[in-house]
């Protein structure tokens, strides 16, 4: 009996920490596919695909450097799987290096609000964002196959 109490309470303290793991897994995917979206009308603006438009630029780069602090939160050591996580093992190796690259995109979307006032000082400008996310996604991420 006493054994079979102590599964059950192995079974129970697993269930809690697989619900904990996939609530910061669900969260940084969460932000990041907003930024997925945040990327997408400059992108069409910097290929020339839509007019340059200030306004959703600037709401672009303050998605960018709010979810930075945010996400750079959500990779605890129990997130390392679970949840379809494409994160790579390699994240928790080098953690101040990944951690790093949040630092400076939430740096380069802020300094980029500044510099951005038209379409000149934001075709020079948005590059710089979107080397960040291939630059992180290049060691940390599994490539999509
Ligand atoms: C410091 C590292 C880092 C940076 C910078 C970064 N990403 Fe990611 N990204 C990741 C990791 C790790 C994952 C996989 C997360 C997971 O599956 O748990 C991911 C996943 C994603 C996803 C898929 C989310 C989903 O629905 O599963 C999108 C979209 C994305 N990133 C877009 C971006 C964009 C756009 C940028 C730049 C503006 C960016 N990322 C910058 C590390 C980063």
């Amino acid at each position: 009996m006493m054994r079979v109490l102590s599964v059950l309470a192995v079974l129970a303290v697993g269930a809690t920490a697989a619900f904990a793991q996939s609530a910061a897994i669900g969260q940084r995917k969460e932000i990041l596919k907003s930024w997925g979206g945040a990327m997408k009308d400059p992108g069409a603006m910097a290929k020339g695909e839509a007019a340059f438009d200030l306004a959703k630029v600037q709401a672009s780069l303050k998605t960018i450097a709010e979810g930075a602090p945010k996400l750079a939160g959500l990779f605890p050591d129990d997130s390392k799987t679970g949840g379809e996580t494409k994160a790579l093992p390699v994240i928790w190796e080098k953690k101040a290096e990944f951690l790093a690259i949040f630092t400076k995109i939430e740096a380069d979307a802020k300094a980029a609000a500044v510099a951005i006032k038209d379409e000149a000082s934001f075709k020079a400008e948005w590059p710089k964002i979107g080397a960040n996310c291939g630059t992180c996604h290049k060691t940390f991420r599994e490539q999509p196959k």
